[in-house]
C-alpha cells in the first residue's frame, strides 16, 4: 500500500497519520498600540450616542489587528467604558475576571457582591470570577476606565458562563469597606482558605503611589525600574488566578535591560511618557495609550523624558505558571 493510499483510507476513518501532522510551533505575534487620542475619540462619540442600556456596556475594546477573533491579545483583552453622571451599568455576573483601573474621573462606584466600591483615579477595582456587580456614576462629570479581562481565554476553554441579575442594581448587603476589614482579620490560614475563590477588592491609588515612590532610585528592578504586583489579599498570590495586575514607575531617565517571556502583557500610560523596544522595532508611547507586548518577544523600556512615567499592565503570568509554562530569557 503506498502512503497517499494509506492517508485516504485513514482521513475516511477520522484518522490521521504523523508523517502528514505538521507541529504548530510558536508562532512570533507582533506588539501593537492604540493611541489615546483615538480612544477618547471614539469614547466621546459612544457617550453621546450609544445607550447604556442599549448595550450591557458603554464600552470600546482594543482589537488587535495581529490577533485572530476581535480580541487585544489570545488570553486577555482590555476594553474601555464610559459612563455618563447618574447612569447605572446593570448588575451582572460572568466567570470571566475582570478588573477596573480608573483613567479620569471619581465620584463613581462599582458595587461587588453587595459591596460598594468608590472608584477615583488610579484606583484598581477586582470583580472575581462570578461575583455580581453594577456601575454608578453618581458625579456631574463622565468617567472612565479600562476594563482588564480574561475573555479570549475562558472562550478559548468554551467555559463562559453569563448571569443577568433580577434588578438593574444589587441591593447594598454589605457596608463601605467590609471586605477590607475582613481581609485585616483574615490573616490566619482558615480564614484565609475560606477566601481562596477571590474577593473584590479596590487598591486606592494614594497607597499604591506611596509604595511606588518609597524605593530608592537602586533599589529599581533591571527588566521594569520599579515595579509593584497587586497581590490577592485573600491568597497572598497573583491578583487573579488568571491575571496579574502591575504598576510600574519609569523614573527620568531611566533605560531597562532586555528580556523576553511567555507571558502577555497588555500595558496602559497612566502618566508621563517614553518608549518600548519591542522584538525588531519600537513604540513611542504617551499618557493615556495602551500597548500590547506579545509573549516571547525581546522587549525594554525607556524613559528619556525629564518626568517619571507610570504604567499600569496586566498579564497572564499566572496561567503560564500553573500550567508549568513560563520561562524567561534575559
Ligand atoms: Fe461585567
Amino acid at each position: 500500500m503506498d502512503t497517499s493510499e494509506l492517508d485516504r483510507e485513514l482521513e475516511k476513518k477520522n484518522l490521521s497519520g504523523f508523517w502528514r501532522t505538521r507541529v504548530p510551533f510558536h508562532r512570533p505575534e507582533l506588539p501593537f498600540l492604540w493611541n489615546w487620542r483615538e480612544v477618547r475619540d471614539a469614547l466621546m462619540k459612544a457617550k453621546d450616542s450609544i445607550g447604556i442600556e442599549l448595550a450591557e456596556r458603554r464600552a470600546i475594546r482594543l482589537v488587535s489587528p495581529h490577533v485572530p477573533g476581535k480580541s487585544t491579545s489570545h488570553t486577555l483583552q482590555f476594553t474601555f467604558s464610559i459612563v455618563n453622571p447618574g447612569e447605572v451599568a446593570r448588575t451582572h455576573r460572568h466567570n470571566m475576571a475582570a478588573i477596573r483601573f480608573v483613567v479620569q474621573g471619581k465620584g463613581a462606584y462599582t458595587t461587588v457582591e453587595g459591596e460598594q466600591f468608590p472608584m477615583e483615579e488610579g484606583d484598581l477595582i477586582l470583580t472575581p470570577n462570578w461575583t455580581w456587580h453594577d456601575h454608578f456614576n453618581g458625579s456631574a462629570e463622565p468617567i472612565i476606565w479600562l476594563d482588564g479581562l480574561d475573555g479570549p481565554m475562558i472562550q478559548s476553554l468554551n467555559v463562559l458562563f453569563f448571569d443577568q441579575y433580577e434588578k438593574e442594581v444589587q441591593d447594598h448587603t454589605r457596608r463601605e469597606g467590609e471586605s477590607a476589614r475582613r481581609l485585616g482579620f483574615a490573616r490566619r490560614p482558615t480564614a484565609i482558605e475560606n477566601e481562596r475563590r477571590g474577593v473584590p477588592f479596590r487598591y486606592k491609588w494614594k497607597e499604591t503611589y506611596e509604595s511606588l515612590k518609597t524605593p530608592k532610585e537602586s533599589e529599581a528592578d533591571p527588566f521594569d525600574g520599579h515595579l509593584i504586583r497587586y497581590i490577592n489579599p485573600a491568597t497572598g498570590g497573583f491578583t487573579l488566578p488568571t491575571m496579574s495586575c502591575e504598576v510600574q514607575s519609569l523614573r527620568a531617565g531611566i533605560s531597562t535591560k532586555a528580556h523576553r517571556h511567555t507571558s502577555t502583557t497588555l500595558y496602559h500610560v497612566f502618566r508621563g511618557r517614553g518608549r518600548t523596544a519591542v522584538g525588531e522595532g519600537h513604540l513611542e508611547w504617551e499618557k493615556g495609550d495602551t500597548f500590547v507586548v506579545p509573549l516571547w518577544q525581546w522587549h525594554r523600556h525607556e524613559n528619556s523624558s525629564g518626568e517619571e512615567a507610570i504604567l499600569f499592565s496586566i498579564n497572564d503570568r499566572p496561567i503560564m505558571q500553573a500550567l508549568e509554562l513560563y520561562r524567561e530569557e534575559s
